[in-house]
């Protein structure tokens, strides 16, 4: 809860605010979720260049193989091995580009969206999927990496358009909505904030399995066949970088990420 002293009329009286539990349960999460995500980043960064070094030579070996040989049958299998690799690369470079610094500037937080609205629209993808916006135009700029938070919620956006296509049972309608508000008196991690800007991700596509919901910010976790769970990770570093925090709920029909950032300095 919080107390704010105000007048009234000369009177002095007293603003008591109270709020839900809910708070210290989201900083617990945060809490395990952070400390996890240290010991991850010291193993990526180790693994990181071990991994890419031999993938070189391996590719480049199958490469000069698949030039001395003939038979089609056995350049499926070189085939096989230069596109893993690829592929492998690929990842780790993601793994990494994830780990730079951000350079933070005033941003406007609906023209990232926007910017990630027009991405998602370019995607084959989303041909079927309504992108739908709800902005609150009163929200002023914040400090931010406008890059990396286009990253950040472009990864949202492409897993609520891949839930919506790959459903077993497919969704009329499918749709997603952008959607941002100013919050008062958000606490994020131990930081109590007067003045956070709140990101909706909706979608109405079947929903996080309920087995995978605790997992899914970490890293390799996916319910997707080629998926590479490193989307909602990145995501989840890049906001905490911004002293924010990113929760998800999730049922049939109804997804919401939600990412809330601070407005002002800290108190
Ligand atoms: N909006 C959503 N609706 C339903 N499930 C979701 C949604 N967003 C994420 N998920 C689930 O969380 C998993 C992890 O997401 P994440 O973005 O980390 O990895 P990915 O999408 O599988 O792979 P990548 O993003 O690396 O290509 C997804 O595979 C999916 O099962
Ligand atoms: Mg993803």
């Amino acid at each position: 809860y919080t107390i704010n002293p105000f007048e009234d009329e000369g009177d002095l009286s007293a603003l008591l605010e109270l709020s839900s539990l809910e708070h210290s349960q989201r900083i617990n999460q945060e809490e395990l979720l952070s400390s996890a995500r240290a010991t991850t980043r010291e193993l990526v960064r180790g693994l990181a260049h071990e991994i890419k070094n031999p993938l070189g030579g391996i590719r480049g070996a199958a490469q000069l193989l698949a030039s001395e040989i003939e038979s089609p049958m056995l350049h499926d299998y070189t085939n096989v091995i230069i596109e893993e690799a690829d592929r492998l690369h690929k990842l780790v470079d993601r793994l990494i580009s994830a780990r730079h610094q951000l350079e933070f500037s005033e941003t406007n937080i609906h023209e990232v969206l926007e910017r990630v609205r027009n991405l998602a629209e370019a995607d084959p993808a989303s041909a079927k999927i309504t992108i739908q916006t709800d902005y609150d135009p009163s929200i002023p700029m914040i400090p931010a990496d406008g890059e990396h938070l286009i990253q950040a919620m472009l990864n949202l956006v492409r897993n609520a358009m891949q839930s919506i296509n790959n459903a077993r049972e497919p969704v009329e309608n499918g749709e997603i909505l952008l959607r941002t508000r100013v919050i008062r008196n958000a606490t994020i991690g131990e930081q109590f904030h007067r003045l956070a800007v709140k990101v909706d991700i909706a979608d109405n596509g079947p929903g996080v399995p309920p087995h995978m919901l605790s997992t899914i910010f970490y890293p390799m976790i996916s319910g997707r066949a080629d998926g590479t769970g490193l989307g909602l990770p990145i995501t989840h570093s890049i906001i905490s970088q911004h002293k924010g925090l990113i929760e998800c709920k999730s049922k049939a029909g109804k997804t919401i990420f939600s990412v809330v950032m601070p407005l002002a300095v800290a108190e």
